[in-house]
């Protein structure tokens, strides 16, 4: 499939989907929120798909936000139903049943941090910056970035950075626990690759129930009856029963994935 303002490339099993308008340092418009919709139905269906790595085009920006200039005249309404269409994408990137890396590679401010937010893991190049800068626009994060962050690093911090809109780099992002990792921007996609890597070596399925239950401290269901719900669902798969027989066996497991 092709996109006029995202890339798709699939390679050994990582899809990387960069958000590609770099002359607007990669500004979330309608019609890459759209794109990236089809591009995240794409890979859910694409057995091939195994983790989702998510960046943005040139050395500058991640995603500097959503595109301010879609803005302009919105009546209450309207802002609702903006702010709607980023929620059903990230509440759909976050849902996401494979792993998704943001690697963040520059700016990632408003719609571009609650995109990485969003993301199951975050890793950062040292030229980061990231921040949610929506009051010194008279408005207020509206892609989940009220939550999200909130509980990424704590109601204080959350507030602070959202009150004051300051950016903070990639070294306080990953001490605040935004980041996982910091590197250089040329090791980023390596370090994306690797992490990965490493999490395709396990149990699909055991995966996916991880995400579908940790994400219950976010979507507001009890994460505890989600947590043995999920783990209940586990035995059920062919996955757990290669992973225990291999551990008896003494040997490293194939997993088939179902
Ligand atoms: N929406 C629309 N366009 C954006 C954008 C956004 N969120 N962020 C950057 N751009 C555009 C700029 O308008 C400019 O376009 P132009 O060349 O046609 O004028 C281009 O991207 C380059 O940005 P510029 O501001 O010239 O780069 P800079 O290096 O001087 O500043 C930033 C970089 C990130 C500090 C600055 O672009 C910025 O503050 N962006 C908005 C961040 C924001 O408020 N995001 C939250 C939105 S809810």
């Amino acid at each position: 499939m092709s996109y006029t303002n995202i890339l798709a490339e699939i390679n050994q099993g990582i899809l990387r989907i960069t958000v590609n308008r770099p002359d607007k340092l990669n500004a979330l418009n309608k019609e890459t929120i759209s794109e990236l919709n089809s591009a995240f139905d794409a890979a859910e269906k694409d057995d091939a798909v195994r983790v989702i790595i998510v960046t943005g085009s040139g050395l500058k920006a991640f995603v500097a936000g959503a595109d301010i200039a879609e803005f302009l005249n919105l009546n209450t309404e309207q802002g609702m139903g903006l702010s709607r269409t980023g929620h059903l994408l990230l509440n759909r990137i976050e849902a996401c049943p494979k792993p998704v890396i943001a690697a963040v590679n520059g700016f990632a401010l408003g719609g571009g941090l609650e995109l990485a937010m969003a993301c199951h893991i975050r890793i950062a190049s040292d030229n980061a910056k990231v921040g949610l800068p929506e009051v010194t626009l008279g408005l207020i994060p509206g892609y989940g970035g009220t939550q999200r962050l909130t509980a990424l690093v704590g109601k204080s911090k959350a507030l602070e950075m959202i009150m004051t809109a300051d950016m903070i780099d990639a070294n306080e992002a990953k001490a605040i626990g935004l980041v996982s990792h910091v590197t250089t921007q040329q090791d980023l996609l390596g370090k994306c690759e690797e992490i990965a890597n490493k999490i395709m070596l396990r149990s699909p399925v055991a995966v996916k129930h991880a995400i579908a239950a940790v994400n219950s401290v976010i979507d507001g269901r009890n994460g505890f009856e989600r947590e043995i719900e999920e783990f209940g669902k586990c035995f059920e798969s062919q996955d757990f029963v290669e992973g225990t027989k291999a551990f008896l066996e003494k040997r490293k497991p194939v997993f088939p994935g179902k």
